[in-house]
């Protein structure tokens, strides 16, 4: 059976060589408008475009070197993982592809730079640190959109980490999707803001490749989502060159409760909010009626995030002590 990834790799990839020890780092993205249902699922390729803040150095640090050994093996946060740990399984799958059956077992080291404790997923930043190791590894010598389109083949929102500030992914219409990977937005806004609020800091009870599936598949409240998200991208966008908060909060908060609608409309339901996402969203809505200018965003999980600008900083740290607020745009 023909692999469509592999052939992507293939299409990217110089021949494959003996590998070099190779380090790279990515940040973590959090979509203000938001991916949600594949095309392709082989490819990840989107219903619809999508466009993000990265997190500046919360990401992840990703070292790929041949084993000396001559076993696979895989380390998160220091700890080795049994070779069953789906961790583990992926980041080696993923390797595979840079191998294509060369022998060269390799030890993939990755360390987290997102504090556990916000509960946010790092497969955004995982597999773009990885992709960018491994091209360093076996001397592929791509630029950073080859690279996301590589990256987007182990998650579609790695996709996006290969880059700084405000990235867009366009879907793209390429059957082979070589026309859908991010690439950075020139805007720079040093005012713009972004918390997470902490409220589940466990790992995720779906995986969301398989809820994205699910929806699509059976959500009768799905068919109008594509067009819609994309119409709020463009107007996130719009909302980004004009550095206008409210147009684009007001546009991200609505985008990330549709598409939750979409989940709870999918059969059986998926639902990822938890009663304290709730109590927050409500406790934002009422300080926003007294004139607080920010705004939510929720993914794959019970956290939520907001969106604000610097001058609202202390108001939202008074209103959730627990929030951890990032500059996207303060220097390293
Ligand atoms: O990249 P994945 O397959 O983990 O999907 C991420 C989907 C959302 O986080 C919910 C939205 C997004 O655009 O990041």
């Amino acid at each position: 059976m023909t692999d469509a990834a592999q052939m992507i790799f293939d299409r990217l990839l110089p021949p494959p060589g003996p590998p070099q020890a190779a380090q790279a780092r990515a940040p973590g993205n959090i979509a203000l408008a938001k991916y949600w249902g594949k095309r392709d699922p082989a490819l990840n390729l989107p219903c619809n475009s999508s466009l993000s803040v990265s997190l500046r150095d919360w990401g992840s640090i990703t070292r790929v070197a041949p084993a000396p050994d001559r076993q696979d093996a895989v380390w998160l946060n220091g700890e080795r993982l049994p070779g069953t740990s789906p961790f583990a399984m992926k980041a080696l799958a993923f390797a595979g592809r840079f191998r294509r059956g060369l022998d060269a077992p390799l030890h993939i080291r990755t360390t987290n730079t997102i504090p556990t404790a916000a509960g946010l997923a790092s497969s955004a930043s995982g597999f773009a640190a990885l992709t960018k190791a491994l091209c360093a590894a076996f001397g592929a010598d791509l630029d950073p959109a080859g690279q996301s389109q590589l990256a987007r083949i182990g998650s579609g929102s790695a996709c996006r980490s290969l880059w700084h500030g405000f990235v867009r992914w366009d879907r793209g219409r390429a059957p082979d999707g070589a026309d859908s990977h991010g690439y950075p937005l020139p805007d720079i806004w040093p005012g713009f803001r972004i918390a997470v609020i902490p409220v589940d800091i466990g790992p995720k009870a779906h995986p969301s490749r398989a809820g994205m599936n699910r929806t699509v598949a059976t959500s009768p409240l799905y068919a109008s989502w594509p067009e819609r998200a994309e119409a709020d991208c463009a107007d996130v966008r719009a909302a980004i060159e004009a550095r206008d908060l409210r147009t684009l909060g007001e546009t991200a908060e609505a985008n990330a409760l549709a598409m939750h609608a979409t989940m709870l409309a999918a059969r059986p339901a998926l639902i990822y909010l938890k009663p304290q996402t709730w109590v927050v969203l409500e406790t934002l809505w009422r300080a926003r009626a007294d004139g607080l200018v920010a705004y939510a965003t929720m993914d794959a999980g019970a956290n939520v995030k907001l969106i604000f600008l610097e001058n609202a900083a202390r108001d939202v740290q008074a209103a959730f002590p627990p929030a951890r607020v990032i500059a996207p745009f303060d220097p390293p």
